[in-house]
């Protein structure tokens, strides 16, 4: 895509967990799902990365080069600073008042912080899951063409619904019932289907903040099949404070320590296995954190 597209004049949700927002014709990518390939290419990268509350620093200097079309883990101990750096890349962070951010975050090649960019158009190419799942109080289908009917694409919705229901394995559940309440579904499918709405406006990143941590382990478990499927075509950023599951399902992990520095970030296999700080094998064999 080209950056500068991401421009234009929308407000800003407010809430902490801000609606996925709606997409426009412009941000349309170029982007086949059918010929994307799994490739080394960096879509992500912060230089010198930094985050502050106030006077508190929840970042310091991060550096990171996130490939495309992989999955990348973000472990550490809680208040490490994991939901924060998330949140720098989508510029989540612009709604919390007393952030500030210092350095830049390269989307491709692009820095989201400058001033051309739009941080609602960004969400969209870059969307993201939470921890709580939090449909809306609205039927199943209208919370996946959520970000699609301001599109005033009408034509297109339903099969843009029945596609990104599919590729985040709900449709064969919800088939049948597209127009009940997506708050009716159990916890498992209801995370299912804000993934649904998060993937609907075509977006090229997937941010995931703990999304199986409210949920049972079968619940979890179709969780994790779906985000390594969901590789093939996105780039895949998951918070976890659950080991097991990041050596699962990540092809890189990202470790981050207390006082919110990156000690180490490598293939998941060798931080699991092999890794170079002492500091982060103290942290993976459980002797803190
Ligand atoms: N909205 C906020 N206002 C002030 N401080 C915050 C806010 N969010 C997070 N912090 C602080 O930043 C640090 C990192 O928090 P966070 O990114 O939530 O860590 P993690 O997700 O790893 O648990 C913590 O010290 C936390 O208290
Ligand atoms: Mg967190």
């Amino acid at each position: 895509m080209t950056n500068k597209q991401m421009t234009s004049s929308e407000t800003e949700p407010t809430d902490d967990q801000p609606a996925p927002t709606p997409g426009t014709d412009t941000l349309v990518t170029d982007s086949d799902a059918g010929e994307r390939t799994t490739t080394d290419r960096t879509l992500l990268e912060a230089r010198d990365l930094d985050v502050y509350y106030g006077d508190e620093q929840a970042l310091r200097g991060v550096d990171i080069e996130i490939p495309e079309k992989q999955v990348t883990a973000v472990i550490g101990p809680s208040g490490c600073g994991k939901s924060t750096f998330l949140r720098c890349i989508n510029r989540m962070n612009d709604l919390v008042d007393a952030a500030r951010v210092d350095g830049e975050l390269l989307f491709d090649g692009k820095n989201v912080y400058d001033d051309d960019v739009d941080p609602v158009a960004l969400r969209r190419k870059i969307g993201m899951v939470f921890q709580s799942p939090n449909p809306f109080p609205k039927s199943i289908r209208d919370n996946v063409a959520y970000g699609l009917k301001v599109q005033g694409k009408d034509a297109d919705i339903d099969e843009t619904v029945h596609s990104a229901l599919e590729r985040a394995a709900l449709l064969e559940e919800v088939e049948d019932q597209l127009d009940s309440s997506g708050l009716d579904l159990s916890g498992g499918q209801q995370q299912r289907l804000c993934i649904a709405r998060a993937i609907a406006p075509d977006p090229d990143v997937i941010l995931m903040d703990e999304p199986a941590s409210a949920l049972d382990p079968v619940a979890t478990s179709k969780i994790e099949d779906l985000i390594e499927d969901l590789a093939e075509e996105y780039t895949v950023v998951i918070v976890t404070h659950n080991m097991q599951q990041a050596a699962r399902i990540s092809d890189k992990t990202a470790v981050f320590l207390t006082g919110g520095e990156l000690v180490e970030f490598d293939d998941t296999d060798k931080i699991f296995e092999n890794p170079e700080h002492d500091r982060v094998e103290d942290y993976i064999t459980g002797k803190f954190g």
